[in-house]
């Protein structure tokens, strides 16, 4: 049996679906699944572009099987070397061993790390090599970093179509869609792409820039991603959404509250800012318990929002370990330039917010610190009450300074 679509008249989705995977790369929730993508090419020539994890290869294999026709398979193009792509290379090659693989020097030096028996085999390209399969001319663009170092992507020059490899890639499985415009994307996939994006290539924002400034000097009509859907109308939304990703700029003006809360008392002081914040008029806040939410999602909300407000309670003299591993994720993945609050509990001798701001300031860069830290012992009163009115006051100060800032920038 066989699960294919088109996605133009001679180039075809042959990718699978994954629901049974819980962790993307053993890490990551994905209960809406992931889709490896991989695309064949049936022009003179016939050419792969990446293969797909090895839990999924059996399907691949049937569908590649059914487009090929009796055809035989006479080059696959390896984009990206990380095994959710390149896995069942070895298999494709025993099953078609006149194919030929094309891809970078550094990419064959890492297939031979992961043993694929590729000897012979090897067409070596570079950024700007071009080759001619019949109708299509490929050309190849170096994305380093993005999201290995041997990342590469390839374009169509034919009909403008861009495998863009992990860029422009989202957890969440298709289950029969292929292109975003048949789904309701801002909705119902925005979410996973942020959280994909920010967690798997955050920390390289600065190559992603260089990919998409590369990008925007071609003519691009249609992105084929490694993971979800491909892209044929409104690129531009998308392109952007990676561009403020990657320049760590928040998509959207509003508060995201993390809290670390032993007996609920830190939560409540929570949930009086949030108040306080929507009575004064912001009531894009949104609100997270750090115990009780995978690391990931707090993350693609850090890069969404431009506030964020940290209440921990204080633990061993340190900040709740919960929050000082969202704060250590958020840095590796250099996030930056947000507006930071902070809020501490402790019974006897607090020392959280001292820590977070320490953290904030000597290992983070452009967190904008705001001035009034509210201190609580045991739980809110009167006295910590006001503290609250005053970390909202200089919350909405700051949304105001930023859009004066904007006005006139
Ligand atoms: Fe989907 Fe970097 O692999």
């Amino acid at each position: 049996m066989y699960t294919v679509r088109n996605i133009t008249e001679d180039l075809y989705w042959v990718g699978a679906n994954d629901h049974r995977l819980h962790l993307f790369e053993n890490i990551h929730p994905i209960p809406r699944g992931v889709s490896y993508n991989s695309y064949l090419l049936m022009d003179e020539k016939t050419v792969l572009f990446d293969t797909v994890d090895w839990a999924v290869c059996r399907e691949f294999l049937n569908n590649i099987e059914h487009v090929l026709d009796g055809k035989d398979l006479d080059y696959i193009i390896i984009n990206h070397l990380e095994p959710d792509h390149a896995a069942s290379l070895d298999e494709v090659l025993m099953r078609y061993p006149n194919a030929k693989v094309i891809s970078n020097e550094r990419a064959f030096m890492m297939m031979r790390q992961f043993g694929f028996a590729i000897d012979g085999k090897e067409i070596e390209v570079a950024e700007g090599d071009a080759m001619s399969f019949g109708k299509h001319e490929i050309t190849w663009v170096a994305a380093p970093m993005v999201h290995w170092p041997e990342a590469m992507v390839s374009f169509d020059t034919t009909n403008g179509v861009l495998f863009s490899a992990d860029a422009f890639g989202t957890f969440g499985a298709l289950d029969g869609k292929l292109f975003a415009d048949e789904v309701n994307f801002d909705r119902d996939w925005l979410d996973d792409a942020r959280r994909y994006l920010t967690n798997i290539v955050g920390k390289y924002g600065s190559f992603v820039q260089d990919l998409l400034k590369k990008a925007s000097t071609i003519d691009i009509k249609m992105i084929c991603p490694l993971h979800g859907p491909v892209w044929r109308e409104d690129l531009g939304y998308f392109i952007d959404k990676y561009d403020k990703w990657s320049r760590y700029e928040p998509e959207e003006e509003g508060v995201l509250i993390v809290y670390a809360s032993m007996y609920g008392n830190t939560e409540y002081a929570a949930q009086t800012l949030a108040t306080k914040l929507c009575k004064r008029g912001m009531t894009n806040v949104q609100m997270y318990d750090v115990s009780d939410t995978h690391v990931s999602y707090l993350v693609s909300e850090a890069f969404k929002y431009s506030h964020i407000v940290l209440a921990s309670v204080t633990y061993n003299l340190e900040m709740y370990p919960v929050m000082h591993n969202f704060l250590n994720e958020i840095r590796m993945l250099n996030l930056q330039n947000r507006t930071v609050g902070i809020i501490e509990n402790g019974s006897w001798a607090p020392q959280a917010a001292g820590e977070m701001e320490e953290f904030l300031d000597e290992k983070m860069k452009l967190m904008d610190v705001l001035s009034g830290e509210v201190s609580i012992a045991s739980s809110l009163n009167d006295s910590t009450d006001k503290e609250l009115e005053g970390l909202a006051d200089a919350i909405m100060d700051s949304f105001e300074k930023i859009r004066e800032d904007k006005k006139n920038a």
